[in-house]
């Protein structure tokens, strides 16, 4: 049978006919150790394990109900209001929205590079034109004398920050975010805290004004994304939540879908609201478990980089594509960072638990042929 050329169907956009969605498995991934997407290793809190069974099933007849559920991110959140808070189907739904409420053809979206690769198909969808600005020497600092420079020659219309940087772990103090975003009043400045847990770096502290008054008096061009995937453990439910004044929030909360974050997902966050400690608990396992692997790379000489987040940077002497294949074998999934610019030939590996790290370090040794 003849293969369909363009034309036998109805075209889509430009944008979207020749846009390269972000790749990310759908399958295969259950049983292995997965340590290439940086998800919670564990998963979730009992206490919401508990609250999805006790969901009655006549309650899956109906669609969902959000109340309270702002407000109980607005209190995990130390204190922001509900209108200030938007629910998403996760952070990749309101980087989604964010850009469809605000990115139009020809407009900049700037970042920097290498950073998380769902920014830049949203934007392209768009029809935006990104500047990603690389990170910068061998430690992939943040650029921030260039990104100074670019923000005042660009007028871009979206700037996406991750703190800290997924893949490179790269770390911005707070302060200089808010000197970029007090700099561009007319630029929307994103900034993705998904792996804040694990280093404590938000610019929410920096907002948060004694006397009650509006955090976000003062930055109304910020907007801070946060999730319950990394930490809490329910990347599979899907909840993500982006901050910020009333009217951004507003703004990028009218392009979404009226019921687009699920029951199931609504059971699990309030949960796992209510149970801090566990979070805060794994956090402190991988943190020690990340402590602990940085020192047997240190001791093995292999190059590695990764200051924030729940995940590393690491460059195997037999190259990425055949380690990340052998260590498949070995039943463990890691994320070969082929082709990106600056890390080409490094792998992405996530931490998890005490445990899980030295049956990672063990297979590694196995496969990189160390001793
Ligand atoms: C930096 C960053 N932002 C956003 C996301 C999306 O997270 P969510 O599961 O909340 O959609 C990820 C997931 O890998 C991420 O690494």
């Amino acid at each position: 049978m003849a293969q369909p050329q363009p034309g036998d169907w109805p075209l889509a956009r430009a944008e979207v006919e020749t846009l390269q969605g972000y790749s990310a498995p759908l399958e295969g991934r259950r049983g292995l150790l997965r340590l290439d997407f940086n998800e919670n290793t564990v998963g979730p809190s009992p206490k919401v394990v508990e609250a999805i069974r006790a969901i009655p099933a006549e309650h899956y007849a109906i669609y969902p109900e959000y109340d309270g559920l702002k407000e109980a991110f607005g209190r995990s959140l130390g204190g922001l209001r509900a209108d200030q808070i938007g629910l998403f189907n996760g952070a990749d739904g309101a980087i989604h929205a964010i850009c469809q409420a605000y990115g139009s053809r020809g407009e900049v979206m700037l970042t920097t590079s290498p950073t998380f690769g769902y920014y830049a198909p949203c934007a392209r969808m768009q029809g935006m034109v990104i500047n990603a600005i690389p990170h910068e020497g061998d430690a992939l600092a943040f650029p921030l004398q260039t990104m100074r420079r670019a923000l005042s020659q660009l007028n871009p219309k979206l700037l996406l920050l991750c703190n800290p940087n997924n893949p490179t772990g790269t770390r911005i103090p707070p302060e200089h975010i808010l000197e970029l975003a007090a700099a561009a009043p007319s630029t929307l400045v994103v900034v993705d805290e998904l792996y804040e847990a694990f280093t404590g770096d938000s610019v929410l502290p920096l907002l948060q004004a004694s006397d009650g008054a509006d955090p976000f008096a003062s930055y109304r061009n910020l907007v801070v994304l946060r999730s319950l995937s990394k930490t809490a453990g329910i990347a599979g439910l899907r909840i993500g939540i982006a901050a910020g004044s009333e009217p951004v929030v507003d703004r990028i909360s009218r392009v979404t879908g009226p019921y687009d974050i699920n029951s199931f997902g609504v059971c699990a966050a309030f949960a796992a609201l209510e149970d801090q400690a566990h979070v805060d608990a794994y956090v402190t396992e991988v943190l020690a478990a990340k402590a602990w692997l940085v020192e047997q790379l240190l001791k093995a000489g292999i190059r590695h980089q990764g200051d924030g987040g729940n995940y590393l940077l690491i460059w195997p002497r037999s190259g990425a594509g055949p380690t990340e294949a052998a260590l498949r074998e070995e039943g463990i999934l890691v994320r070969s960072m082929a082709g990106k610019a600056l890390i080409d030939g490094a792998l992405r590996v996530s931490i998890g638990t005490g445990e899980q790290m030295q049956r990672f370090w063990q297979a590694y040794r196995r496969c990189d042929g160390i001793d």
